[in-house]
């Protein structure tokens, strides 16, 4: 029962907890064990998805990140441009929209006032049609969009999102391959990363099990006053939520950089009181990423690597380690999530800060 806390001490742990099980309902119906299913995303939507030309995502807070990695996977798998801004940004400037652009928004309520104006505008402005991703059936966002992916993460209490962005990213993925099977997907890639989504529930668990560790480790956190998360490729916006989580409930000031960029500001702010976290992605760009965590380390900055596959990255002073090993580079930024919602929650309990209700913010902005 989503209004009951059962065993967990807040919310928003349970909501971490039931990731494998929303996951799997997210998921039930969609794919068979190698393919996305035509019916996956409603009737006449292959139809549609054979004209779409570009893509044009919309969404504000954690559900915008869901989009900045939608924004990878739909450029990479589906060939197919794609464009992510928020909301409150999009609504007020003036836009050229190229010929068969989706309108696509994200929003666990469906009720955010900027987004469902962004869609309100969006209709009378020449898009193909509007796609919603949405977590609560029956919403404004729903009932006004022509096709719909419902997420079943269940009631989100938390104001932290958490449960509800893993489910966004399943359901744009599974949308990514019905998109991509029109632009040249071949049957053995879209099988290859079906099976990764198979795979998703017990790579979750796996994360979930680096709990007492990131508990341990969340300590270095409670006396710093700023924290810096870095992540290249798709784990940028998935060291971007890290740092949204952070900040919103255990009010430490953090940033998310694309590491390639830290060289261009913020190592100047690096030093012993400064942790920095990092998702580290697939082996092609690790190489990279490995310098660019020698500059912090030589600076006196300790390091928090949560690192996919075979990293090779050894656990020593100032470099704390945690692997979860054999997750495919495509599904990766919805497995390395897990442990920085662990990281923030840990956090903010050790702070003593109210993690279900933060300070000065809402579950749903339905007011501008
Ligand atoms: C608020 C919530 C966030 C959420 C954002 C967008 O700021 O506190 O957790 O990501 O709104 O909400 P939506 O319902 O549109 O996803």
């Amino acid at each position: 029962d989503s209004a009951d806390k059962g065993e967990f001490r807040h919310y928003m742990l349970k909501e971490i907890y039931e990731q494998p099980k929303v996951i799997k309902a997210t998921m039930e119906g969609r794919i068979t064990d190698r393919r996305v299913l035509e019916q996956a995303l409603g009737t006449g939507a292959n139809e549609l998805l054979a004209d779409v030309r570009h893509v044009q995502i919309i969404a504000c807070g954690t559900s915008y990140h869901a989009g900045m990695v939608a924004r990878y996977w739909i450029e990479e798998l589906a060939g197919i441009a794609c464009s992510v801004e928020v909301a409150s940004e999009y609504r007020y400037r003036k836009h050229v929209i190229q010929p068969d652009t989706l309108f696509l928004c994200i929003s666990q309520s469906g009720e955010t006032a900027d987004t469902l104006a962004a869609l309100r505008q969006a209709k009378q402005a020449g898009f193909r049609a509007a796609l919603a991703i949405c977590n609560v059936p029956g919403s404004s966002l729903v009932r006004e969009s022509d096709l719909v992916i419902m997420t079943h993460a269940g009631p989100e209490i938390g104001v932290a999102s958490t449960k509800a962005f893993t489910t966004q990213l399943v359901s744009l993925l599974i949308f990514t391959l019905a998109l991509a099977r029109h632009n040249g997907l071949s049957e053995e890639r879209e099988a290859d990363i079906v099976t990764a989504l198979h795979q998703l529930p017990g790579q979750i668990d796996d994360a979930l099990a680096l709990d007492g560790k990131i508990a341990e480790l969340s300590r270095a956190f409670i006396d710093k006053n700023h924290s810096l998360f870095l992540g290249r490729g798709a784990m940028y916006p998935v060291a971007m939520e890290g740092a949204l989580k952070l900040k919103e409930i255990s009010y430490i000031h953090a940033e998310a950089y694309p590491a390639g960029e830290l060289k261009h500001g913020p190592l100047a702010l690096v030093d012993s009181e400064m942790p920095v976290v990092t998702v580290a992605p697939n082996n092609e760009l690790l190489e990279k990423l490995k310098s660019n965590l020698e500059e912090v380390r030589a600076r006196g900055g300790e390091l928090f690597v949560f690192a996919d596959g075979d990293a090779e990255l050894k656990e020593q002073p100032g470099i704390h380690v945690m692997q979860i090993p054999g997750v495919h580079s495509i599904t990766a930024p919805i497995v390395y999530t897990l442990p920085l919602q662990l990281l923030s929650y840990h956090v903010a309990v050790l702070k003593g800060t109210d993690v279900d209700q933060p300070r000065n913010l809402a579950k749903s902005v339905t007011v501008e």
